[in-house]
């Protein structure tokens, strides 16, 4: 397995449509779209994915209903950085070492992200200020 660190980085967005068309400007490249039903939002994800590639992509997140946990978190903090996500060899062993040391968790358990990875929110508190993002690489 390769070791790239950073999967990618995640912004919270209102109109996901807008602000993709910003960072296809931006990047000079076209999303690939996932919804995440389970979070109630949609994603874009900009950069290549799959084998062979070899660096970090930008993740627009912008919520499908009102009750989305993004949509709390657009009405308190507004539009922009979110969460970055870290790679992991094996999630449920890094989940509990890092429960192991005291850090405070969102996802005990293992989830499925955008991409049907296993993903875990790590809480901001024990990012020292950052939401942290785990996942599993399949
Ligand atoms: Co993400």
């Amino acid at each position: 397995m390769d070791k790239y660190l950073l999967s990618h980085i995640g912004i919270a967005v209102s109109d996901l449509e807008r602000a993709a068309e910003t960072y296809k400007l931006i990047t000079g490249s076209h999303p690939e779209y996932h919804d995440v039903p389970d979070q109630k939002v949609r994603v874009a994800m900009f950069g290549a994915t799959g084998e062979g590639y070899s660096g970090a992509r930008i993740e627009l997140v912008a919520p499908t209903s009102d009750d989305s946990p993004i949509a709390k978190y657009l009405s308190r903090k507004g539009e922009g950085l979110h969460h970055i996500c870290i790679y992991v060899d094996d999630i449920e062993a890094r989940l509990s070492q890092l429960k192991s040391a005291g850090a405070k968790l969102i996802d005990e358990i293992p989830r499925i992200g955008a991409e049907g990875n296993k993903i875990a929110f790590v809480h901001p508190a024990a990012g020292h200020g950052v939401l942290i993002e785990l996942e599993e690489r399949s």
